[in-house]
């Protein structure tokens, strides 16, 4: 796991951004599968990748995109679905395909059929190259809350009573939150042949601690990460502080 820690989010969003341009120049012209997260950590980084996109030519064209998680009982229209969100804050801007953008249905009226068929169709387009991840303030990723087993795969899964209170902010009131997402699993997501997660603020000092140097446990769903090969991640101060 390699840390950068960097002096504001405008920085760190940089850092991120040139991991994206060095797995897109990697791929060339089989194109490149990248793994998308919501939140609003990633929003500095994605905002990077638009302006190098405007201004460098650095194009998405060949890429394909799965989001890790979606609201159940959000329909994809809906404005605070992951699936509105990603294209409002970053798809929507750049030149990939919009039908290659691609998120559970949150609307199916079959959730555990809908979780076991986007792991397929993750795997049949060959993995993800590139997943960004936030992370939790109770080091959650996507939304594999703590008690989320290790080798878990996309599926329906309950949201802690501190995740509904932290995505609050986006609804009118706590009881608006869905208390059921459909979420990509720590097995699926350490799949991904290259990670970066990207964290700022101290209330993510007790989750990055742990996820850099606390113990593999699903007490901290973000310490799984410690067994993947090639992991990046891109830390402010405050949320360093307790490494
Ligand atoms: C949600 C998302 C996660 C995200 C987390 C942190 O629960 N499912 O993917 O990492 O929130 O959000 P934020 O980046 O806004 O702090």
């Amino acid at each position: 796991m390699e840390i950068h820690i960097v002096e504001n989010a405008e920085t760190g969003a940089k850092v991120v951004a040139d991991v994206f341009a060095r797995t897109l120049a990697e791929a060339g012209e089989s194109g490149t599968v990248l793994g998308l997260a919501t939140g609003s950590s990633p929003v500095p980084a994605y905002a990077e990748l638009i302006r190098r996109h405007r201004e460098e030519g650095l194009s998405f064209a060949r890429s394909r995109a799965f989001l890790l998680d979606e609201y159940v009982g959000l329909p994809a229209g809906h404005e605070q679905s992951y699936h509105h969100f990603i294209r409002e804050n970053f798809t929507a801007h750049i030149d990939i395909d919009d039908a290659a953008v691609v998120s559970p249905d949150g609307a199916s009226a079959d959730p555990v059929a809908e979780a076991a068929s986007y792991d397929r169709r993750l795997r049949d387009a060959g993995g993800v190259d590139l997943q960004i991840l936030g992370i939790g303030s109770n080091g959650h990723i996507a939304f594999n809350e703590p008690g989320s087993s290790l080798g878990s795969r996309t599926r329906v899964v309950g949201l802690a009573r501190s995740t509904i209170e932290d995505n609050a902010r986006y609804f009118a009131s706590a009881d608006d939150v869905p208390v059921r997402a459909l979420s990509q699993g720590l097995g699926t997501i350490l799949e991904a042949r290259r990670i970066v997660l990207t964290a700022t603020g101290q209330g993510k000092a007790d989750a990055v601690a742990q996820l850099a140097e606390g113990a593999i446990s699903a007490r901290w769903p973000a310490t799984a990460l410690q067994m993947h090969p090639d992991v990046t991640v891109v830390v402010d101060e405050a949320a360093a502080a307790k490494l």
